[in-house]
């Protein structure tokens, strides 16, 4: 791939089921900083804890019917933020509509997310190879979005031993697994210290889930 091509509006397919959209969400990227503040200051970023009671380096909250949760009875989805008591705040229209156009590029027709996770790295955060699963149906795609510091994201294969490759997301990147590709392993590697203009010293990710 040359960087001449790589670009807004490129999809750039990698794998069966993967693809890369360089760039997709830089249209819009102040109004989604905007409607993420309005998402941050009714449900605040927390440090969750793992099942095995250990907190989480990445900061996390949601947007959406339901919200990704974990605590020591394990990971699930909650229709309450349980730091809020109050039902999550409602995806904006600019979220879902940025996801659909996303995943239909990638080839997932009507894509209609019903969770947005956000997550947020400073410096040195890192995520560890996991697999998205515990939402309901594994035929809708996964899209993520990428604001602020540049990240390695590991992208591995569908057994935890397998090879992973590393892929840089920057601000405004957005990548779409599924189909074949919905339960590789993926994770990102410790965030580099950095200034992002917008976003300051931090990386921010949206994922959209179709979750219940
Ligand atoms: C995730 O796997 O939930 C987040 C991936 C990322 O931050 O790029
Ligand atoms: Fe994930």
């Amino acid at each position: 791939m040359s960087d001449l091509f790589a670009g807004e509006g490129t999809c750039v397919r990698l794998d069966d089921g993967v693809a890369y959209l360089p760039a997709h969400a830089l249209p819009d990227d102040d109004a989604l900083l905007e409607a993420l503040q309005g998402i941050l200051s009714a449900a605040p970023l927390r440090h969750m804890v793992t099942p095995g009671g250990l907190a989480m380096s990445v900061a996390m909250t949601n947007c959406g019917e339901a919200g990704w949760v974990s605590d020591r009875q394990g990971y699930r989805y909650a229709r309450e933020d349980p730091v809020t008591g109050r039902a999550w705040p409602a995806m904006p229209a600019l979220f879902r509509a940025l996801a659909a156009t996303a995943a239909a590029a990638a080839g997932f027709a009507e894509y209609s997310p019903d969770v947005c996770l956000v997550n947020q790295y400073v410096p040195g955060t890192r995520l560890s190879l996991h697999q998205d699963r515990d939402e309901r149906d594994f035929a809708h795609p996964i899209v993520s979005v990428s604001l602020g510091l540049p990240a390695t994201f590991l992208l591995g294969g569908l057994q935890r031993r397998d090879p992973a490759r590393r892929l840089p997301l920057g601000h405004g990147d957005v990548l779409v697994w599924g189909g074949p590709a919905r339960l590789r392993f993926h994770g990102v590697l410790a965030l580099k210290d950095g200034l992002h203009p917008q976003l300051g010293a931090r990386r921010i990710n949206l994922t959209f889930r179709r979750a219940l």
